[in-house]
């Protein structure tokens, strides 16, 4: 039977130096959602001005908060062999600010970063669990 190396790295996905660039062949991750309020502390822990410009220019804290992100999907993009794949989860979020609601559609920014590293989009996959409970 084949042995597999398994390695937990616990650290901030912006800086992955212990991965060889080119040699993961699937990325799976799930990160936090732009704009989803529970991880609006996290984003700000990483880029402090996101505070600043949440409540009064919130398209601004957005874009920081894909920043953040973008730092990450540029590293992943580094350690992804060429024909790799990766595997994204991510909600889009709606959002009543000071009185006005919107949609922050955090899909269509992951997708329009990683097109601008050159990658390919493929379909969308969504789960549901028709499952009966017992
Ligand atoms: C949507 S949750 C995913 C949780 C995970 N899939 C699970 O089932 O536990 C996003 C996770 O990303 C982590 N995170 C946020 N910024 C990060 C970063 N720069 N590097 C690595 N992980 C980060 C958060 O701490 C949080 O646990």
């Amino acid at each position: 039977m084949n042995k597999t190396k398994h390695c937990i790295l616990n650290k901030d996905a912006a800086n992955l130096q212990e991965i060889p660039d080119g040699s993961v062949s699937l990325v799976i991750t799930s990160p936090p959602y732009p704009m989803i309020e529970m991880w609006d502390e996290i984003f700000m822990k990483q880029k402090p001005e996101i505070e600043e410009h949440l409540m009064t220019e919130p398209y601004k804290a957005f874009d920081l908060m894909h920043d953040v992100l973008n730092d990450i999907w540029e590293e992943v993009d580094k350690k992804v062999a060429n024909h790799g794949f990766v595997c994204i989860n991510i909600g889009d979020a709606t959002r009543t600010i000071n009185g006005h609601f919107q949609m922050y559609s955090n899909h269509s920014k992951i997708i329009e970063k990683f097109v601008s590293m050159g990658y390919s989009v493929l379909p969308d996959i969504i789960w549901k669990n028709d499952k009966c409970p017992e």
